[in-house]
C-alpha cells in the first residue's frame, strides 16, 4: 500500500475554509450555526460527497461521513474533529483533523486499500465554548456526557436556545438520537494540531497523545453598588470591578501555587456594567476556564479560589456568585492505538513522542463510548487561538499520512 497524500489541494482547502469567517483574514472566526459556520459546513459536506462519500447529519448537526467496509455491521473507525473557530482564532485548530481525515481517506481509496470495518469521518458541532458557553457540545451529546435536557437548556448571548438555532439551521429530530452506543465505534482517532511548543522545540515530527488533560469552567458574577465616579467616596465604595481585579489576581496565584506546572488557570473574559468612564463598575461578570492533568488537584485549586472569594466578598462587600458549567474528569488514550499509531510512524520514518493534550478535545467526550488516541502535528511556536496559528503542509502532510496508515490498520 502506497500512501500518497495530496498536500498541495490539502493546502490549498485549508486556505479555502479560512476564507469562510466573519474575520478579516488571516484571523478566522466561525460560530456555531451563524451563516458563516452553515455556510462552511455546506462547503465541507460538498467535499466530501465529491468523494464519493455518504454524508449524514445527527439533530445537533454533527456530521458523519462514511466509507463503507466490506464488513459494513462492524463497529467502525472513527476520525475527525471540528470546524467552528472562536473570534480571531486561526485556520488549523480542528481544520486539521476534518480536512486532514477526508484527506486520509481520499488517501487510501487512490491506494486502492479496501476496509474491512467502515471508516468513518466525524465533524463535531461547536468544540469551541463561544456560544453556549460549553465546549464540545456535539461529543457531549454521543457520548452521553450531557442530556437532551441540560443541552436543551443553554442558550446564547441573545436568550436564543439551542432547539431554536439548530431548528433554524435545518436540523430536524430529537437530541435524544444523538447518543452513540459504546459498539458503534471500534476505536477513533483525532488527528490535530500540538497548540503547544514542545514538538518544534524538540524538532520531533510528531505527538502522540497518553491522556487529555481535565477542564473545568465557572461563570462569576460580582455584584456591589455603582454610584458616581466623582461623589462616592473611597472608605463608602463597594467596586465590583476592584473586587474582580483580586479575585482575578488570586486565581492566577491559586494555580500557580498548585504545586504542579500541569495546573493552569485563565480568566478570558470580564464584562463591566454599566462600563461608563465616570461610573463606578456595579455588576462583573467573569469567565474562568481551570484545567489539570490531575483532578483532585484541580478540584483543589477549584476549592482554593472558592475561598478566596469568598475573603474578597466579606473584606468588599460584594456578592460573588459562582455558576460551575463543566467539570470534567481527564482521559486516557488507549494503549492499542497509541501503539498503532506509533507503528505507523516508525514505518515511515517518522520522529514522535508521548505527550499530554493540555487542550480538551472531542476525543475526551468520545473516551466515554470508545477507546480514543489523538496525533499532534506540530505547530509554530505553538501558537493556537490566535490569528498567527500555522502548521506546515510538510508537517500536517506526515499526520496525515500516519492517521492513514493507522486508520487501515485498524479497519483491516
Ligand atoms: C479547546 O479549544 C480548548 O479550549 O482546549
Ligand atoms: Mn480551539
Ligand atoms: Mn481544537
Amino acid at each position: 500500500m502506497k500512501l500518497e497524500v495530496n498536500r498541495n489541494r490539502l493546502a490549498e482547502e485549508i486556505e479555502e475554509l479560512a476564507s469562510i469567517s466573519d474575520a478579516e483574514p488571516p484571523a478566522v472566526t466561525r460560530i456555531v450555526f451563524t451563516p458563516t459556520d452553515l455556510k462552511a459546513r455546506a462547503w465541507l459536506i460538498a467535499r466530501c460527497e465529491e468523494a464519493g462519500l455518504a454524508v449524514r447529519q445527527d439533530p445537533i448537526g454533527n456530521i458523519f461521513v462514511r466509507w463503507v467496509g466490506s464488513d459494513a455491521g462492524a463497529p467502525a473507525i472513527g476520525t475527525g474533529s471540528h470546524v467552528d473557530a472562536i473570534p480571531n482564532a486561526g485556520k488549523y485548530d480542528g481544520v486539521v483533523g476534518v480536512l486532514g481525515g477526508l484527506e486520509a481517506i481520499r488517501t487510501l481509496r487512490r491506494s486502492g486499500f479496501r476496509p474491512r470495518s467502515s471508516i468513518e469521518l466525524l465533524v463535531f458541532t461547536s468544540e469551541e465554548p463561544t456560544r453556549f458557553g460549553i465546549g464540545c457540545l456535539g461529543s457531549r451529546l454521543l457520548s452521553g456526557s450531557m442530556s437532551p435536557d441540560a443541552a436543551r437548556k443553554l442558550t446564547d448571548k441573545e436568550g436564543r436556545s439551542i432547539e431554536e438555532v439548530r431548528k433554524q439551521a435545518g436540523l430536524e429530530g430529537q437530541l435524544e438520537k444523538v447518543k452513540l452506543t459504546d459498539t458503534y465505534y471500534k476505536a477513533f482517532v483525532e488527528l490535530h494540531i500540538e497548540q503547544g511548543p514542545l514538538l518544534e522545540r524538540q524538532k520531533t515530527h510528531l505527538g502522540i497523545v497518553t491522556n487529555i488533560a481535565a477542564p473545568a469552567s465557572l461563570r462569576v458574577t460580582i455584584e456591589g453598588a455603582g454610584g458616581h465616579a466623582g461623589g462616592v467616596l473611597m472608605p463608602d465604595r463597594r467596586d465590583a470591578l476592584c473586587a474582580a481585579a483580586e479575585l482575578i489576581l488570586a486565581i492566577e496565584n491559586e494555580a500557580r501555587n498548585s504545586g504542579a506546572a500541569d495546573t493552569v488557570a485563565t480568566v478570558g473574559i470580564c464584562e463591566v456594567f454599566p462600563g461608563a468612564v465616570n461610573s463606578i463598575p456595579s455588576v462583573v461578570k467573569l469567565s474562568l476556564d481551570i484545567r489539570d492533568t490531575d483532578l483532585q488537584r484541580r478540584d483543589a485549586v477549584l476549592r482554593a479560589i472558592d475561598g478566596a472569594a469568598e475573603n474578597i466578598a466579606a473584606k468588599r462587600r460584594v456578592l460573588v456568585q459562582k455558576e460551575l458549567l463543566n467539570a470534567d474528569a481527564p482521559a486516557e488514550c488507549a494503549p492499542a492505538i497509541r501503539e498503532a499509531l506509533a507503528q505507523s510512524c516508525a514505518k515511515h520514518n517518522f520522529s514522535f513522542v508521548p505527550m499530554v493534550s493540555r487542550a480538551y478535545h472531542d476525543s475526551l467526550f468520545m473516551s466515554r463510548i470508545a477507546p480514543v488516541a489523538m496525533l499532534f502535528v506540530p505547530c509554530r511556536n505553538g501558537y493556537s487561538h490566535r490569528p498567527d496559528e500555522y502548521a506546515s503542509p510538510e508537517d500536517i502532510e506526515r499526520g496525515v499520512t500516519v492517521l492513514a496508515e493507522t486508520l487501515a490498520s485498524l479497519a483491516s
